[in-house]
């Protein structure tokens, strides 16, 4: 694949956790590379699992119908395929035996005539993506993830909608944590960047927002609970990221998936907290982890709309011949940036985000 005048298929796979918005975007490539362009789409099972494998099928105007605000992704994803590094069975002591399995993933593409993939993923799929187009291959990725963690986008689709689950669990949580003057922990999603927990606490309105990026002292939290407690109102809502963890201390880590590229699964933290804030006060304490929840269900109209404009971006990008770059929103803008210097990044909350201080100033504290 040289010049855009050649191309005529373009691939499109979803790689790593699923999201809302990932059908809306698939929806939006395939229609607007079928309608403004005349191109061929196929989709392409499972993330980079369906290229090493060879399941492929056609993509046709009708196939993408009535999936904008459907959850999910029709084609299937897998956050265990790297095709670099490929794991393909096991040696007797049981440790994972690796394969490059690029070839394989190049004659699939070349198979079908593949010319261009539109791999839409968070930073291990487009790291993924970029070891795959220094043997040759043309992507032009859609920066997705409900962690909202990719560099040089000031946003992923999925976020949307993630913080408004986690939202609406905190208005719900904060109605019984009142009623039975209660410390309440709701835990969220994230890994190691708290964009959702602080979106959603300053949206629920959240009293103590714990998050990565700002370790916390175990006594100013439990000091902020029996303020609370004895001063103000007689109950704490803590919205708390699964990757929160104390001064000079670790994440709690809920399992290491081996076979992933990115193997630890954070997770629980609410649970020690909850704990540890019992047995230091005389406070009643419930957590609540949200889980998958905040990855399932009907994308937000914003995550729509998003996803529409990245997915029609990308095909710009397809038949522009400005491919191995990933479509981003800066200030507002739809642009572009190398895929390469995505990979394998994550964006985290800087120091001086205007919303810690926004927090801060409406009562909120951060465990510090
Ligand atoms: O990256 C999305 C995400 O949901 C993270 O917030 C979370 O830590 C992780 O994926 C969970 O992964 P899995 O679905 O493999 O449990």
């Amino acid at each position: 694949m040289t010049g855009a005048t050649r191309l005529r298929r373009i691939g499109v796979l979803t790689g790593g956790g699923d999201c809302p918005g990932l059908n809306a975007v698939i929806r939006a490539v395939t229609k607007s590379a079928i309608t403004e362009h005349g191109l061929e789409v196929v989709g392409i099972h499972d993330g980079f699992l369906g290229l090493i494998e060879d399941r492929v099928q056609p993509l046709r105007f009708d196939d993408v119908s009535n999936i904008l605000d459907r959850g999910g992704t029709i084609l299937g994803t897998s956050n265990k395929a790297d095709p670099s590094r490929f794991v393909v069975g096991r040696n007797p002591d049981g440790s994972l035996i690796f394969e490059d399995v690029r070839d394989r993933v190049m004659a699939t593409a070349e198979r079908h005539g593949i010319d261009v993939v539109v791999c839409i993923g968070g930073d291990g799929t487009m790291s993924g993506a970029s070891r795959l187009v220094e043997k040759g291959m043309h992507f032009v990725g859609v920066p997705k993830t409900i962690d909202n963690d990719l560099m040089f986008t000031d946003v992923t689709f999925g976020f949307d909608t993630a913080v408004s689950t986690a939202t609406d669990a905190l208005d719900r949580i904060r109605t019984t944590a009142a009623s039975h003057h209660r410390v309440m922990l709701v835990e969220m999603m994230g890994r190691n960047a708290g964009w959702i927990t602080l979106h959603a606490g300053i949206a629920g309105g959240a009293d103590v927002i714990l998050i990565p990026e700002i370790e916390f002292s175990l006594a100013a939290l439990c000091k902020s609970c029996v303020d609370r407690s004895e001063k103000q109102k007689a109950y704490t809502l803590i919205a708390v990221s699964e990757g929160a963890k104390p001064i000079g201390g670790q994440a709690v880590v809920d399992q290491v998936v081996a076979d992933s590229p990115d193997p630890i699964r954070l997770g629980g933290v609410s649970d020690v907290l909850c704990h540890q804030i019992s047995e230091r006060t005389d406070l009643e304490c419930r957590a609540t982890i949200l889980g998958h929840v905040q990855r399932g269900g009907r994308p937000t109209p914003h995550d729509r709309v998003l996803a529409t404009q990245f997915g029609c971006h990308a095909v710009k990008l397809v038949t522009g011949g400005e491919h191995n770059r990933m479509v981003a929103m800066q200030r507002g803008q739809l642009t572009s940036v190398p895929i390469a210097e995505v990979a394998d990044r994550q964006r985290m909350v800087a120091g001086d985000h205007p919303l810690l201080a926004a927090g801060r100033a409406t009562g909120a504290s951060f465990g510090d």
